[in-house]
């Protein structure tokens, strides 16, 4: 058989920069350190969701280069399957500029290289795989067109998909009524719906317009705060740890890597968001994007002495 998650979706060489604070306009700031780590919104979800206990195979494309060799590397360290990993000789490895302030916000430029070669071409040659596996994850760093026709054949097939709609971008409602679980945070689900989000009865309201387009789960992130969930049967808020912010980078892609990781499992929707919440706070205490995921045993300690 399959593994259980399927991602497919984005690699990028995240380079970071840290600095008291970003530089504004025709600025320079003289920044703190520099380090450079294995990130990209799906690569960073496929990690999470096998670290925390699922088996997960990822798809998508690298650049032939010496970014593309290290996180294939890293990929198989994590004993996540990579043999639909297509490597393109004419392309170069997604790269992401992250500047991270001394709160731990950042601002991010991604370049997207070999993920924007990704073509519907190289996914329909997968779709055959599609039915072996739990639930499909994608993101919206591949071309769109490439990332809705996806949703369609997961939903052809009858899998489960779940959309973490980042970065932020309109979907057409032919494509929202095909997806099980959509987790947009606060300035994605405000693109998506026009309602800002100031509170958890606001974000209740943006999951029914989302719902009542067609989305069977609306998963709404907020932050620290935790995490909303609407669907047709209820409207529940799932509150977050709060926990010191070192570094925010992938805190969304360890959510729905963990979110990812309980579903293939058929948990009850509330319990899976729960540890997702409890796992995306572990990755805010930790520098870099791979590299702050949190394991499975990790995860469980924490939500322990939480309880206790
Ligand atoms: O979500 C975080 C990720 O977004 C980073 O790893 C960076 O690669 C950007 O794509
Ligand atoms: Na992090």
């Amino acid at each position: 058989g399959g593994s259980e998650v399927l991602v497919i979706g984005s690699f990028m060489m995240d380079l970071v920069f840290k600095s008291s604070r970003a530089p504004k306009d025709g600025e320079t700031v003289i920044g703190e350190s520099f380090k450079r780590y294995p990130g990209g919104k799906g690569a960073n979800q496929a990690v999470a969701a096998q670290q925390l206990g699922a088996s997960v195979t990822m798809a998508g494309k690298l650049g032939a280069d010496l970014y593309g060799e290290e996180i294939l590397k890293v990929l198989h360290q994590k004993q996540i399957n990579t043999g639909k990993i297509i490597i393109d000789s004419n392309e170069t490895t997604g790269v992401a500029s992250i500047n991270v302030d001394a709160k731990g916000n950042n601002r991010i430029t991604i370049v997207p290289g070999a993920n924007h070669a990704f073509t519907e071409n190289d996914l329909l040659k997968i779709k055959n795989m599609l039915f072996k596996h739990k639930v499909l994850v994608l993101q919206m760093e591949l071309n769109l067109n490439v990332t809705f026709k996806a949703v369609e054949l997961a939903h052809e097939v009858g899998i489960p998909v779940i959309l973490n709609p980042a970065p932020a971008a309109i979907i057409p409602e032919k494509v929202l009524s095909k997806i099980t679980y959509l987790t947009p945070n606060e300035s994605e689900v405000e693109l998506l719906t026009g309602l800002k989000i100031f509170d958890i009865e606001d974000a209740y309201q943006a999951g029914e317009i989302l719902i009542n387009k067609g989305v069977k789960n609306v998963i709404i992130t907020l932050g620290s705060k935790g995490a909303v969930i609407v669907n047709e049967e209820l409207k529940e808020f799932v509150p977050g740890f709060k926990v010191k912010a070192i570094d925010t980078v992938a805190a969304g892609d360890t959510f729905n890597g963990a979110l990812a990781m309980k579903i293939s499992k058929e948990i009850e929707l509330e319990k899976c968001v729960q540890f997702a919440n409890a796992s995306a706070a572990l990755s805010v205490t930790k520098d870099g994007a791979i590299p702050s995921i949190p394991t499975e045993s990790e995860v469980q300690n924490f939500l322990l002495k939480y309880q206790n």
